[in-house]
């Protein structure tokens, strides 16, 4: 399939996992100065999300309504049940009655730390879009697997088992992040050109699976040891619209900067 050319369609969504880090004081703190930072104009033509954890979730809600600030919530995590005898877990229900947009499923910590499975991943999907969220499916090989030459296979597996059972129009109004796993936390990030090129064939993959439209809104974020310096030039690649960004969005100047990749495009 060709490679489709970032549309207006697909608006650029540029997200904030802060993991476990930040309590409900600092959260607010970070999200102000965010919001002093981020200009008029960022918000028109770039989503920023910011994923606090869950403790944090109602103070920046209150933040976020009472100012007008023009940050999506998100959540990092959440169970693919209503409600029941689940300890610890949320339901998606409780997330979207905090005006929670984006929630990140089966991010790779998630998948290795935590047992999540590809079954748990579309359990979870269905659950998010069933109370009006955007998931953010998180996909990605490990150095083994890149290195062994299974890099498609791996992620292009996990994007099928996450889609299964949606119907294109559903498939179309997700975000998966591609974020491979020899990335995250180390400061070594893919190249612009193999993003692109992992990228590009999930995009073909949700074409064959979901159909073109499907493929043509689907955004498709880049993640792993994103920074201000490299945003500019993975946004400049055709198929990737947008990045999940863990340790540099705790800074609120560095996220700052990345949402607003293109005052620096080419730089
Ligand atoms: P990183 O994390 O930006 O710190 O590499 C990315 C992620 O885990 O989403």
């Amino acid at each position: 399939m060709p490679e489709s050319p970032a549309t207006p369609a697909r608006r650029p969504l540029i997200s904030g996992n802060w993991k476990m880090h930040l309590n409900h004081f600092e959260a607010i703190q970070t999200v102000q100065k965010l919001s002093y930072l981020l200009g008029p104009d960022d918000g028109e033509g770039v989503e920023v999300s910011v994923h606090p954890p869950f403790t944090d979730i109602r103070s920046v809600q209150t933040l976020i309504d009472a100012d007008d600030i023009p940050i999506a919530l998100g959540a990092q995590h959440c169970h693919w049940e209503e409600k029941g005898a689940f300890t610890g877990e949320v339901a998606p229900a409780f997330l979207a009655k905090l005006n929670v947009r984006y929630v990140i499923v089966g991010h790779s910590e998630r998948r290795e730390l935590f047992g999540e499975t590809d079954e748990m991943v579309n359990k979870k999907t269905a659950a998010v879009q069933a109370q009006g969220m955007t998931p953010i499916v998180c996909v990605g090989e490990t150095l083994e697997e890149r290195e062994a030459g299974g890099t498609e296979a791996k992620v292009l597996g996990q994007v099928a088992a996450a889609l299964a059972g949606r119907t294109p129009a559903q498939v179309g109004a997700l975000v998966i992040a591609y974020e491979p796993i020899w990335a995250i936390g180390t400061g070594r990030t893919a190249t612009a050109a193999d993003a692109q090129a992992v990228i590009g064939a999930i995009r073909a993959k949700v074409a064959e699976l979901s159909g073109p439209d499907a493929a043509a809104s689907v955004r498709i974020q880049y993640g792993g040891s994103v920074k201000a310096s490299n945003i500019a030039e993975l946004m400049a690649q055709p198929d990737i619209d947008g990045a999940l960004v863990g340790g540099a969005s705790l800074d609120p100047e560095e996220l700052a900067r990345i949402a607003q990749y293109r005052s620096h495009e080419g730089s």
